[in-house]
C-alpha cells in the first residue's frame, strides 16, 4: 500500500539551514559508553504510548512504517522505531530527568523515492532541531540532541516542498537517555474555549449582506440582518415597485419583472434608536452574489437527517438569533431520497412515480411542507443530489431526469441545490475536461429554466481544478478539495491550500474549501464537540472568511455552546466574508510555519490574517509595504472589536500556536 494521503498538503516549507545546535556530531546509532553514560537509563520511542500522536494521514505505528511494514530507510530495515507521516507531532512530557534523545529520521523506503519530509524537536517551546526536507530513498540523518534540563518536548514531521502524498516518516533506532522516571508522552493540553468578541450592542445595527442577486421574474427572499433589542420596526425608501417589506420581520418578498439595479435605503428603529444602511438590488442574471450562509445537515447528522431534524434546525437558526447576523440557507445533504435497495422500510421502496418523478424516503413525508415551513422563517432551503445514478451513499440520483428532477426541487421551493459527482463516477472512467463539465453544464441549463433561483453548488472535490472553469458551467459555488473533517490536519492542509483557486473568485463564483467543523458534529447520528481546540477554530472561520467562502455551518444548531455562538455572529469578522467586492485573499506571506493572507475590501481598506500554523506561540510581524501599501495604517482587531492604533509602516504580535490575530487596516 503506496498510502497516498490526498486530501492535505502542508505547502512549501523553505527548510532553513540547520541552527547551530542540530549538527550531529556523530550518529546517533552509535553504542553509548557505561563509563560516560553511567546511571542513565534508556527507553526506546517505540515503547512509549505513540497513540497520543497526532498526523496527517493514517496511524501512528510502533515498529512499522505508516504503511504498516517492517521499518525501512535507503532499504535498510530496522527493527524499532516510529512510523509516523507528514503533519505529525507527538508531545512529551520530561520534567528535566533527560539528557538526550538519538534517532535515525528518513522517509520509509515503502514510497520508493517520493515523499519529502522535514523532522523537527522542540524543547520547551524552542526549536532545536530541524533537518532539511529529507526525499524519499535519502539515506537516513543521525540526530543526538542534548535536553538537560528541557521540561517538555516536541517531536513533529512536516511536509517537504511537495503537500503531504507518499510522507511516510520513519524515526529509528530513538531513544531516550534518562534518569529516574522515563519520559512520557502527553496529550498537549487544550486551550479552554475563550471569548473575544462583545456581545452585540442593544441598539439597532443592520448587518449581512448589502448586495442581493436576483433574476427578473423570480421571487424574492431577502431578510434583514439586524442586531439589537426587540421589538425592531423595519422600513425602506426606494423600493422598488413589486417589492414589499414587512416592516415586523424584515423580510422583503416580491417579485421584479426588468433587469435593473436599485439602491434600496433600509431603517431598523428600535426604544433605543436607529440604524440605517443602503443595499443594493441587483435584478440580472447573476445570483449569489456574496457567499451563502447557512447550514448544511452532513457534518453533523450524515445519513441520520430526517425531516424533524431538519425543522429543528431552522427553528434554532431562528431562535439560537444566527438569523439575526445574515445566516439563512437551511441545506438538507444526502439522504432524503430512497435507497436503492435497502431494506430498512424508511428508507426503501419505489425511487421514482410512474411518470419518473422523484420520491422522498419516508423520513421526509411532504417536502413541499417543510421549505414552506422553512421560509416561513425568513429563511432558504436547499437540497441535494447526483449527476449519477446514485449519490455517494447510494441514494436515487438525477441521471437520466435532469430536467424532471429540477423543475421538481423548484416546485418543492428549493432555493439552493449541491450537486455532488459521486455515483457519476461509474458512468464515465478517467473523465476529459469535457466529461467533467458536462453533467454541470446539462444541470445548469435546466435550473435556468425554473421561475425561481436556485443557488448552484458543484461538488466534485476539486477534480480537474474546478475553479477555473466552475463559473463558466454555471456554478455559484464549487468545492475545491475533498470532504474536510474536524481536525488540524484537515482544515488547515485545506484552508492553507486555497491560494491557487483565490483569483477565480468573485460575486455569484466562490471557491468552496467545505463546511464548517465547529460546533457539535460527528457525520450523524452520535455527535461530539468539534475536536479542533479554540484558536485553531478562531483560524477556521478566520480564513473561511477571507477566502470568501460559502458558509454553511455543519455541527447541530440545537446545542449551540456561547463560545461557538460567539464564533459565529461576529458581524465585523462575517462583513469579510460578505463583503460585496467579492475578492478572495491571496497568500501574501509565508515564512517557515507563519503564513499572512490579506484581501481588498470595497471601502478600500484590506483584511489581513496573521496566521501561525506551529505548535509554539510566534511573534509575526506584518510589514505593510507586504501588502504593497505605504504610508500608516489604522489597525482594528475584528475578533476583539478593538481599534489597535495607527501603526506607521509594520505591526507585530504574539499569535497563540494554531492561532490567528485577523485585521482590518484603513487609511487614517
Ligand atoms: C460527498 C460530499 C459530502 C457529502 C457526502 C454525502 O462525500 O463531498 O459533502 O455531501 O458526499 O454522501
Amino acid at each position: 500500500m503506496s498510502g497516498i494521503s490526498l486530501l492535505l498538503v502542508l505547502p512549501v516549507l523553505p527548510g532553513p539551514p540547520l541552527p547551530p545546535s542540530a549538527g550531529p556530531a556523530r550518529p546517533a546509532a552509535s553504542p553509548i559508553s557505561e563509563q560516560q553514560d553511567s546511571g542513565l537509563r534508556t527507553l526506546r520511542l517505540d515503547e512509549c504510548d505513540l497513540s497520543k500522536a497526532r498526523q496527517g494521514w493514517g496511524r501512528p505505528r510502533a515498529n512499522r512504517s505508516v504503511g504498516g511494514r517492517p521499518l525501512r530507510i535507503a532499504g535498510k530495515e530496522y527493527e524499532h522505531g516510529f512510523g509516523t507521516h507528514t503533519d505529525g507531532v507527538l508531545h512529551f512530557r520530561l520534567d528535566g530527568r533527560v539528557e538526550r534523545f538519538e534517532a535515525l529520521v528518513g522517509v520509509d523506503s515503502e514510497v520508493g523515492s517520493r515523499g519529502s519530509v522535514a523532522f523537527r524537536v522542540l524543547a520547551d517551546g524552542k526549536e532545536r532541531f530541524l533537518s532539511r526536507p529529507l526525499r524519499g530513498g535519502e539515506r537516513p540523518f543521525p540526530l543526538r540532541i542534548d535536553l538537560r534540563g528541557a521540561k517538555t518536548l516536541i517531536l513533529q514531521v512536516l511536509g517537504g516542498e511537495d503537500g503531504i502524498d507518499y510522507d511516510h516518516a520513519d524515526w529509528v533506532e530513538a531513544v531516550f537517555r534518562f534518569r529516574g522516571k522515563p519520559p512520557e508522552t502527553v496529550t498537549p493540553p487544550r486551550p479552554k474555549p475563550y471569548i473575544l468578541t462583545p456581545p452585540p450592542r442593544p441598539e439597532p445595527a443592520i448587518v449581512g449582506a448589502r448586495i442581493f442577486g436576483v433574476r427578473p421574474g423570480s421571487p424574492v427572499l431577502y431578510q434583514i440582518a439586524a442586531t439589537g433589542r426587540r421589538p425592531m420596526r423595519f422600513s425602506a425608501d426606494n423600493l422598488p415597485e413589486g417589492l414589499r417589506l414587512d416592516p415586523t420581520s424584515g423580510r422583503l418578498t416580491g417579485v421584479l419583472k426588468r433587469p435593473g439595479r436599485h439602491v434600496i435605503d433600509l431603517r431598523a428603529v428600535n426604544d433605543l434608536g436607529a440604524a440605517h444602511a443602503k443595499l443594493s438590488l441587483v435584478v440580472g442574471d447573476r445570483i449569489a452574489l456574496t457567499p451563502p450562509m447557512g447550514w448544511n445537515s452532513w457534518n453533523c447528522w450524515a445519513l441520520a437527517v430526517d425531516d424533524g431534524k431538519i425543522r429543528r434546525a431552522a427553528r434554532a437558526m431562528v431562535s439560537s438569533g444566527l438569523i439575526r447576523h445574515g445566516w439563512q440557507y437551511i441545506n438538507i445533504d444526502d439522504g432524503w431520497m430512497v435507497k436503492r435497495n435497502s431494506k430498512d422500510p424508511t428508507l426503501g421502496g419505489p425511487t421514482r412515480d410512474e411518470e419518473g418523478r422523484i420520491l422522498t424516503n419516508k423520513r421526509f413525508p411532504d417536502m413541499k411542507a417543510l421549505t414552506d415551513f422553512i421560509h416561513g422563517l425568513g429563511l432558504k432551503a436547499g437540497i441535494y443530489t447526483s449527476p449519477g445514478p446514485w449519490t455517494c451513499a447510494g441514494y436515487e440520483g438525477a441521471w437520466k431526469h435532469e430536467k424532471q428532477d429540477a423543475q421538481t426541487f423548484a416546485e418543492w421551493g428549493f432555493d439552493f441545490l449541491k450537486y455532488d459527482w459521486c455515483g457519476y463516477g461509474s458512468l464515465v472512467k478517467n473523465p476529459t475536461l469535457a466529461q467533467l463539465q458536462a453533467p454541470y453544464r446539462l444541470m445548469k441549463a435546466c435550473l435556468d429554466a425554473q421561475p425561481r433561483d436556485i443557488v448552484f453548488s458543484l461538488c466534485q472535490y476539486g477534480m480537474g481544478k474546478v475553479w477555473e472553469w466552475g463559473a463558466r458551467v454555471g456554478g455559484n459555488c464549487w468545492r475545491t478539495t475533498g470532504d474536510i473533517r474536524d481536525s488540524w490536519s484537515s482544515m488547515s492542509g485545506i484552508g492553507f491550500r486555497q491560494d491557487v483557486c483565490a483569483p477565480h473568485a468573485g460575486p455569484g463564483r466562490w471557491n468552496d474549501p467545505d463546511m464548517l467543523v465547529v460546533g457539535k458534529v460527528g457525520w450523524g447520528p452520535k455527535l461530539h464537540p468539534s475536536n479542533l481546540n479554540p484558536d485553531e477554530q478562531y483560524t477556521h472561520i478566520s480564513l473561511w472568511c477571507l477566502l470568501a467562502a460559502p458558509l454553511l455551518i455543519g455541527c447541530d444548531l440545537e446545542d449551540l455552546d456561547p463560545f461557538t455562538l460567539n464564533l459565529l455572529t461576529n458581524d465585523e469578522v462575517l462583513a469579510i466574508d460578505q463583503d460585496p467586492l467579492g475578492r478572495a485573499a491571496r497568500r501574501v506571506v509565508k515564512k517557515r510555519l507563519t503564513e499572512i493572507w490579506a484581501r481588498p475590501l470595497a471601502d478600500g481598506s484590506r483584511a489581513v490574517g496573521l496566521f501561525n500554523r506551529d505548535e509554539i506561540p510566534l511573534e509575526i510581524r506584518l510589514e505593510f509595504s507586504s501588502l504593497g501599501l505605504r504610508g500608516p495604517r489604522r489597525l482594528r482587531d475584528l475578533w476583539r472589536q478593538k481599534d489597535l492604533d495607527l501603526h506607521e509602516q509594520s505591526y507585530a504580535a504574539v499569535v497563540p500556536p494554531h492561532g490567528v490575530l485577523l485585521l482590518r487596516l484603513s487609511r487614517p
